[in-house]
């Protein structure tokens, strides 16, 4: 069984049909989204409506939560994008999903809210494992927009982004194969990069004056660096 395993989408339409394209190369068996499908990004209902007919599996990120429940008045943009059909469906997300592979517990969230803080792959060692507990042998996370592998007691995989990649300003994404059930056998994690048309995404950014936090979004999609400093001059702080 081969599991795709996209996140963190946000509103990035440029990059999300780059993604679908590849994926039609690689015969997944299913999609799995491990949330942040809106929020930052000009395109945030046809991220949302692209995960809800693609993936088998949609869980909730932080932004989906906040955004779904209009905890944020500066959101209202995406509000208003959305309708209140979409915010409902976000809201109502899970926020995990188990399954048994090859013998193995794994463990597939987004980050936060299930983790407290924002967590990198290179964070504390008793951090991250702590999510381990009590009896999985691999998590599989997003939320930092980086992708990422340790191997800490069991192992932890982090997926990167799709829509709003760090580090590498690429579609980031992973692919699972596993066998359904408990017998031990193999396990592959592949991670991909995938080359977009990164400019196009930002003149779709620019395109769409209201949007809020633009300069740092077209920066993060452009280079790959975090905006952090130029939302927080703003008097943003809701990173990622
Ligand atoms: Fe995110």
């Amino acid at each position: 069984m081969r599991i795709a395993l996209v996140s963190d989408l946000h509103g990035n339409m440029t990059a999300v049909e780059a993604l679908e394209k590849d994926l039609s190369t690689h015969a997944a068996d299913e999609i799995w989204c491990l949330g942040d499908l809106v929020g930052k990004g000009p395109s945030s209902d046809k991220t949302f409506d692209w995960a809800m007919r693609n993936c088998s599996v949609v869980l909730g990120g932080n932004w989906d939560y906040g955004v779904g429940r209009k905890e944020f008045h500066r959101d209202s943009f995406y509000h208003r994008q959305l309708g209140q059909r979409r915010l409902d469906a976000l809201s109502a997300l899970p926020r995990e999903k188990h399954v048994r592979l090859s013998g193995r517990n794994i463990r597939v969230i987004h980050g936060r809210p299930v983790m407290g803080r924002l967590l990198n792959i290179q964070d504390s060692r008793d951090a991250l494992a702590a999510f381990l507990q009590p009896d999985f042998d691999m998590l599989i996370y997003a939320d930092c927009h980086r992708q990422g592998a340790r191997t800490l007691g069991g192992q932890i995989i982090n997926v990167g982004s799709v829509g709003n990649a760090l580090g590498l300003p690429m579609v980031q994404y992973a692919l699972l194969d596993g066998t359904p059930g408990d017998a031990p056998a193999p396990l592959v994690t592949s991670f991909v990069t995938l080359p977009y048309d990164n400019q196009a995404a930002a003149q779709e950014a620019r395109a769409q004056p209201e949007l809020p936090d633009a300069p740092a979004y077209i920066q993060e999609v452009l280079t790959g660096v975090y905006a952090g400093s130029m939302r927080k001059s703003a008097g943003q702080t809701t990173p990622n």
